[in-house]
Order: structure tokens, then C-alpha cells, then sequence
């Protein structure tokens, strides 16, 4: 699919899943924006996009800050044209030292919940009108499998994710009869920086793990509950996002489709 003249927004598009989201989407054409709080990050990805499509640009965004938000909507337009993807996929696992920590606390909750939830509902609110004035867009949510059953270890980032798959629902519901669609994708294990935090706390608070390095609970839960017996990469997620805002998806909404190698078959 070719996304010649369309213009792509990446939220938390400087590292990681969001990076290789911006790369994929600037491969098939599309100019991009970063948006992100990390500047520097997003400054070196948007160059890199830069090399691949030749549009590019970032901008310094707080997901949770709906001035910064705003703006941001006003400088996509102005900088490379109104929006007509959004990929909102800046989040979180928890509030500072969160992975120090073997329960959740109030800070936690309410931290990934303004980032993951409320982050993601104020950038649709301010794109949402780019795209409904011309009757045309896609969006595209980062949720993940642990949104899809309970997990132990950091049940904030679970709850937040399930909030994401319902937040999906609602949108494309509410956005459908103006041809836009609504999309999450919920990325299975990725070894990622995220994931070896992760991989820490199981290791120290479940007893199955005990001892284990972050590393070792990774290929120990690959091996126990991937059937496809392999890890999932930030290239298998931009490659859905590719799909979602492909012409072969226009037919396709309200959907939350896990890239999970098996691990969840609901
Ligand atoms: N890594 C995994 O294993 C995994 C699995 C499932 C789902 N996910 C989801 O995929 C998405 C990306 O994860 P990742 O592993 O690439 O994370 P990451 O930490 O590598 O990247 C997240 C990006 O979001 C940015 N960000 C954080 N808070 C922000 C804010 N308030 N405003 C704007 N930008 C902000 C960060 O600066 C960073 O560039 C997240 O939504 C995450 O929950 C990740």
C-alpha cells in the first residue's frame, strides 16, 4: 500500500514500538510527525524518516498536557498537511520507580491512566477534526495482551490497556459514520527496555521465577505460552499499523488484534 501524500502522526514515535511505526509508515511513503517528550529521540527518529520519505518533522508533545496537544494538531497542520493517520502509541508501565516496587500504588494508577488513557483521548480529540472535516482518516491505538486478561505484577498497566481496547470501541463507534476507522493492536512479548523491567519483577515476586534473569522469565514465557515459540519484534507491530491504514483494511473498525505469536486466541 502506497502512502504517497498521506500524513502520519506517531505519538511516543522517538524509540521503541513507535520508532519502527514511523520507519515502516515513512517506507511506504507517508510524511511524518514525532510527537513525543523525548525531544532529543525524537529529533534523531525524525531524520531518519527524513532520509526515507523526505517529510518529516517533531514536535516536543506531553500526551497528558491538552495545550501541548493542541498545538501540536496546529503544527502537524501547518508543518505537513492535516493528519490522516494517527498512531497513538506513547505509554507507560507505571510511575517513577514503579519497577522498584512489588504492589501498585495510588501514583502508579493514576499515572499510566493519565498517559496510556487520558494521553490517548486527548490527541485523538484534538485529530479527530482534521479528519471528520474531510470524511476520511485512521487510528490506531497501542493496547497490549495484558489488556486482554488480568496480569499479575503490574495490574495498573493491564487495567489501562483493557481501558485502551474499550476506548477503541467507543471511538469507532463514534467516528465511523464520518469514514474514519478505529483500530488497537495489542503486542504480545517484545523484549524491549519496558520488558526487562518487567521480566525483573516477575523474577522477584513470583515464585515460578524465582532467581531467574529478566531474560530467562522472557524465554521461559515464550516457551510456555507462545505456540508459534517465538519473541514479537516492534517490526511485527508496525507491519499490523500497515495493514490498519492500508486500503485492505478500510472495512475494518472498533478491532483490537493481538500480534502475540498465539499467546491469546480471544
Ligand atoms: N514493549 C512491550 O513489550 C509492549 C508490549 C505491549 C504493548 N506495548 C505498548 O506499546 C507502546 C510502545 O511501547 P515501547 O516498548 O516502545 O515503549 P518505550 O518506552 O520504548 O517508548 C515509549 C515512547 O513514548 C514516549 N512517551 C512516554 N510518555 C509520554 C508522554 N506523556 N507524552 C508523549 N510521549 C511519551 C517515550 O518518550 C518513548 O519515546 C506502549 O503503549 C506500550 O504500552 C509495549
Amino acid at each position: 500500500m502506497n502512502l504517497k501524500g498521506k500524513v502520519a502522526v506517531v505519538t511516543g514515535g522517538a524509540t521503541g514500538i513507535g520508532r519502527a511505526i514511523a520507519l515502516k509508515l515513512a517506507d511506504r511513503g507517508a510524511a511524518i510527525m514525532i510527537a513525543d517528550i523525548n525531544d532529543e529521540a525524537a529529533s534523531v527518529t525524525a531524520a531518519e524518516v527524513e532520509e526515507i520519505s523526505g517529510q518529516s518533522a517533531a514536535f516536543l508533545t506531553d500526551v497528558t498536557d491538552v495545550e501541548a496537544c493542541e498545538a501540536l494538531a496546529t503544527a502537524t497542520a501547518d508543518t505537513l498537511g492535516p493528519a490522516d493517520i494517527l498512531v497513538n502509541n506513547a505509554g507507560i508501565a507505571g510511575s517513577a520507580g514503579w519497577q522498584e516496587r512489588s504492589y501498585s500504588t495510588e501514583e502508579d494508577w493514576k499515572r499510566t491512566y493519565q498517559v496510556n488513557v487520558i494521553g490517548m483521548s486527548n490527541v485523538t480529540s484534538v485529530f479527530r477534526e482534521q479528519m471528520t472535516e474531510r470524511r476520511s482518516g485512521r487510528i490506531v491505538n497501542l493496547a497490549s495482551i495484558a489488556g486482554r486478561e488480568g496480569r499479575p505484577v503490574i495490574p495498573h498497566y493491564s487495567a489501562s490497556k483493557a481501558a485502551v481496547i474499550s476506548l477503541t470501541q467507543a471511538t469507532a463507534l463514534e467516528l465511523a459514520r464520518f469514514n474514519i476507522t478505529v483500530n488497537a493492536i495489542c503486542p504480545g512479548l517484545l523484549w524491549t527496555p519496558m520488558w526487562r523491567q518487567v521480566g525483573d519483577r516477575y523474577a522477584r515476586d513470583n515464585p515460578a521465577y524465582e532467581g531467574m534473569t529478566a531474560r530467562q522469565v522472557f524465554d521461559a514465557m515464550i516457551e510456555e505460552r507462545i505456540p508459534m515459540k517465538k519473541e514479537q519484534t516492534p517490526e511485527d507491530v508496525a507491519d499490523t499499523v500497515a495493514f490498519f491504514v492500508s486500503d485492505d483494511a478500510k472495512n475494518i473498525t472498533g478491532q483490537a488484534l493481538n500480534v502475540d505469536g498465539g499467546f491469546f486466541m480471544r
